[in-house]
């Protein structure tokens, strides 16, 4: 800032603008910065101390509202955030967005991206490896169940995956020498790192390989972007005097993440590391238990449907639930397991997390005709009848029928 004296109070001069035009065309007067961060979250004390930073920026008063985004098993929903960017506050900080892909909350906006982390390998010091090319033949890789760096392994046969539960398994893998490297969510190695007062141990490089970059935006709703805007001018400001990377140092970089070389492969998406499993599986909810094993299903949906489906569940589904619906980075979509008679689902349950969280990198991306003909397909695959009436959007959408798994 001290190098360009007449860029802040510019800026400042033209949010204040932005201000004034956006909302009311009235008075600008000291406005409330109010935003919604996740306390559960390894980038929590970095996006507080961008909102003091940021507020300060903006001679703005602010509130933080925190919300506990881990969720219960199903994780935190998508939909949640419409919620909290609705009702609690005007902008939520720290929202991940592949680099490679898209995958915003339906009805939500982003900010220009402030900055940028991702998943990362982890290496001892001493090892010479700074990708996952360069590791020696044969070394084990500690990666976290149900992560996208599951995924590069395909690509790389000179390593193995060992994967763990959570990440503090597989940094313990790390760290005990069980592993040659670990991939891993650079906030939580950061964290943890910071935490044992280890840094000095292990080297952290950032992983040239498809969806492992990541966008960290500010996301808001229709109703708040004069004040995004203003934010937006406050964060073009710090970067300008070196705040911002003070600020979002070590967890993460200044700027948008590139995409990556491989950016047009289909893999995996956002539904990982410091938000894993947040996109998907929320909206399963319990209503009691309606289903009898006894009662023959009715026929919802053609053999023209399901087999349709069947060639898009290949194109847009496969590469992460596996071919035969086994599960690979996303769970099985088919047995006991995933519709048991205890889970309670209904079909339109399953349809909701289709259209509104899969695919997992690029969430409500497809047709309505496509999600119904994959439904079908499911159906189909969990032992369920096709018949001569075509299933529709809106009855998949409305189905209380019970979805469970019928052996086949
Ligand atoms: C990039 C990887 C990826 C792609 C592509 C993808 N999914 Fe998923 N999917 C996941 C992950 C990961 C989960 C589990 C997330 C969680 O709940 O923790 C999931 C969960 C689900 C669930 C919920 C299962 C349950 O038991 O809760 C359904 C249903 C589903 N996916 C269907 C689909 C369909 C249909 C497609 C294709 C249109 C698709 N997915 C594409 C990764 C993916």
């Amino acid at each position: 800032m001290k190098n360009h004296p007449e860029q802040p109070s510019h800026r400042r001069w033209l949010a204040a603008i932005a201000a004034v035009l956006l909302m009311h065309g009235g008075l600008a007067v000291a406005a409330d910065l109010s935003v919604c961060i996740d306390s559960s979250s390894p980038t929590a004390s970095m996006d507080t101390a961008l909102a003091h930073a940021v507020a300060r920026q903006e001679g703005a008063t602010l509130r933080v509202h925190a919300f506990d985004g881990s969720g219960d098993d199903d994780g935190f929903a998508l939909k949640q955030f419409n919620t909290l960017a609705a009702r609690s506050c005007s902008l939520v900080l720290g929202f991940p967005i592949d680099a490679d892909a898209h995958g915003l909350p339906p009805g939500l906006l982003a900010s220009a991206p402030y900055g940028h982390t991702g998943f990362v390998l982890v290496t001892p010091r001493r090892s010479k490896a700074s990708t996952l090319a360069q590791l020696p033949a044969g070394s084990d890789v500690a990666v976290t169940y149900q992560t996208t760096p599951n995924l590069y392994f395909v690509d790389h046969a000179n390593v193995s995956a060992d994967v763990h539960l959570s990440d503090a398994e597989s940094l313990k893998a790390l760290e005990t020498h069980a592993v040659g490297a670990a991939m891993l969510w650079r906030p939580t190695v950061v964290r943890f790192l910071a935490e044992r007062k280890e840094a000095g141990r292990f080297s952290v490089h950032e992983l040239n390989e498809p969806h492992a970059r990541f966008n960290l935006v500010a996301l808001y709703d229709a109703d708040h972007a004069a004040q995004a805007a203003s934010f937006q001018q406050a964060v073009a400001a710090l970067e300008a005097s070196g705040e911002l990377a003070r600020v979002l140092s070590p967890y993460a970089q200044t700027g948008a993440a590139a995409p990556t070389r491989h950016g047009n492969s289909a893999m995996l998406g956002r539904s990982a590391g410091g938000r894993s499993g947040r996109t998907c599986g929320a909206e399963r909810k319990s209503a009691g238990k309606g289903a009898s094993k006894g009662k023959a299903p009715p026929a919802l949906f053609t053999t023209v449907q399901a087999d349709n489906g069947k060639a898009k569940f290949k194109e847009h589904c496969a590469m992460c639930h596996g071919p035969n619906l086994e599960g690979r980075a996303g769970p099985a979509l088919k047995g006991a397991n995933f519709a048991s008679d205890s889970s309670d689902f209904h079909v339109r349950d399953i349809f909701n997390i289709l259209t509104h969280n899969m695919p997992a990198t690029e969430p409500g991306s497809l047709a309505h005709a496509d999600y119904v003909e994959i439904m079908a397909f499911l159906l189909q695959q969990n032992g369920y009848p096709s018949g001569s009436k075509a299933l529709t959007y809106e009855e998949a959408e409305k189905s209380k029928v019970p979805l469970i798994y019928r052996g086949q």
